[in-house]
């Protein structure tokens, strides 16, 4: 598989699954959750999947797409150990968490997203959905839903 056939999978699996989890939410009251704003292709389809609902954005760094900065009360800037205490400080409230952390180093992503899980937890409330780039340990895993293959991308009920 080339690097661009790769890359359009994993695109393509993000935005099945945002869609998947955005539908399946529907009704169920919480905010939204994305974990790493990037150049802001991800927060952008949230905003439009979910458009009733609050949406966290936790990043170090401010540089996305100019039409995807994030409201500056709803951006967390910093690392995200301390951005995600920071929010959980409000107690549980997220419905929706998306986790899009990380470099291009695969070992160094592992261990953040394996430090990061409880972090996660503290913040989401029960029932809730996480879809992940990376496997966080702890919530319960569910199988791929829309046909996205196996192992492509994570998804998790919380209890
Ligand atoms: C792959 S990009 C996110 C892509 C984005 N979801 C999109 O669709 O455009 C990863 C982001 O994670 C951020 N990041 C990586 N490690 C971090 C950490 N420990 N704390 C906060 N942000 C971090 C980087 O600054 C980067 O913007």
């Amino acid at each position: 598989m080339s690097r661009l056939d790769s890359v359009i999978r994993r695109l393509t699996a993000q935005r099945a699954g945002l869609n998947w989890a955005a539908e399946q939410l529907q009704g169920t009251p919480g905010d939204v959750l994305e974990l790493g704003l990037g150049n802001g292709r991800t927060y952008d389809h949230l905003r439009t999947v979910t458009p009733d609902r609050r949406i966290w954005v936790i990043d170090r760094n401010l540089n996305c797409h100019p039409d995807c900065v994030p409201p500056q009360d709803d951006f967390l800037q910093g690392d995200a150990d301390a951005m995600l205490s920071k929010l959980a400080e409000a107690g549980p409230q997220v419905i929706l968490a998306h986790y899009d952390l990380g470099t291009g180093v695969a070992a160094d992503n592992r261990v953040l997203a394996e430090g990061l899980a409880p972090l996660v937890a503290k913040v989401m409330l029960p029932g809730g959905l996480i879809l992940s780039d990376q496997a966080l340990p702890g919530f319960e895993q569910l199988p791929e839903p829309c046909d996205i293959p196996k192992g492509r991308y994570n998804f998790y009920r919380v209890a």
